[in-house]
C-alpha cells in the first residue's frame, strides 16, 4: 500500500481502517503553556518516538468556559450539551473515529484533580450515554504537584476512575518506572526540567499508550 494513502484503523472496534492514529492530551491547568503543558508535551513527543503512525495534539482547557455537568438528561440521546459554552466546541474532536488515546495532564489542586479537569470529565458523560465512543480507547494520566508527594498518586487515579467509566483502557508509566502515570513535581530548584524522576515517568506514560494504542490497533 502506498505510504501517502491513509488507512484508518478503527482500534476502538478492531475494525481496519487507517494507518494513523491519534493521541490527545488535554491539559486541564488554568494556566496555559506551564508546566502540565511541558510535561504532556514530553510525554506526546515520547508517544510519537514509538510510531510514525502516532499524531498528537494537546488541548488546552485555560481560558475555556467550561461549566460542571447539569444532569439535565439533554446528552441522553444526542452528543449535544444545553449548556452554550467551549465545551461545544470539542466534541468533533472527541468524537474523531481516529482517535486512538487520551492522556489527560492535570496540576494537583489540594490533593485532588483541578475543577477545570472534573468539569472536563463529567461532561464527556455525553459520549458513554451516546455508544461508549471512548470504548477501547486508550488513557493515561499525567499529574504536576508543587511538591513532590502533593497528592499526584490519588489524582492520578480518581481521573483513572473515570476513564474506567467511560470503558477506557487505563495505562500507568509504563516499564521500566511502572505505576500509575506520569508523576511531576514543580516546586524544585529548576521546575519540572529539573525533576528527572518525574520526566522520566512522563516519557514512559508516552510510551506506554502509543504501544497499547499500536497493539489494540493491529
Ligand atoms: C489552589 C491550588 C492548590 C494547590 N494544591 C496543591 C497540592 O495539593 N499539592 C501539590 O503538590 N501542589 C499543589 N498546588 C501547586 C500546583 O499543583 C503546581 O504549581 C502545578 O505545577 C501547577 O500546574 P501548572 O503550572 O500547569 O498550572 C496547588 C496550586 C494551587 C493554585
Amino acid at each position: 500500500m502506498p505510504s501517502d494513502v491513509e488507512v484508518y484503523h478503527d482500534i476502538r472496534s478492531g475494525n481496519m481502517i487507517g494507518e494513523k492514529m491519534k493521541i490527545i492530551g488535554i491539559n486541564c491547568s488554568p494556566r496555559k503553556g506551564q508546566t502540565t503543558q511541558k510535561g504532556l508535551e514530553v510525554c506526546l513527543n515520547a508517544a510519537r518516538d514509538e510510531s510514525s503512525k502516532i499524531r498528537t495534539n494537546i488541548i488546552e482547557l485555560a481560558g475555556l468556559d467550561i461549566r460542571g455537568c447539569l444532569a439535565c438528561g439533554y446528552c441522553n440521546k444526542q452528543l449535544k450539551c444545553k449548556q452554550e459554552d467551549d465545551f461545544n466546541s470539542l466534541i468533533s474532536a472527541l468524537n474523531d473515529k481516529d482517535l486512538a488515546g487520551i492522556i489527560i495532564g492535570t496540576p494537583v489542586y489540594l490533593g485532588a484533580m483541578t475543577s477545570q479537569c472534573k468539569a472536563f470529565l463529567d461532561r464527556c458523560v455525553m459520549f458513554r450515554r451516546n455508544g461508549f465512543i471512548f470504548r477501547n480507547m486508550v488513557g493515561g494520566v499525567l499529574a504536576v504537584g508543587g511538591v513532590r508527594n502533593g497528592g499526584q498518586e490519588l489524582t492520578i487515579q480518581t481521573v483513572q476512575a473515570a476513564m474506567l467509566c467511560q470503558d477506557m483502557i487505563c495505562v500507568g508509566d509504563g516499564f521500566s518506572t511502572a505505576h500509575f502515570g506520569a508523576v511531576l513535581w514543580s516546586g524544585g530548584a529548576d521546575g519540572i526540567e529539573g525533576d528527572e524522576t518525574g520526566l522520566e515517568t512522563a516519557v514512559n506514560l508516552g510510551r506506554r499508550l502509543a504501544q497499547v494504542a499500536l497493539k489494540m490497533g493491529t
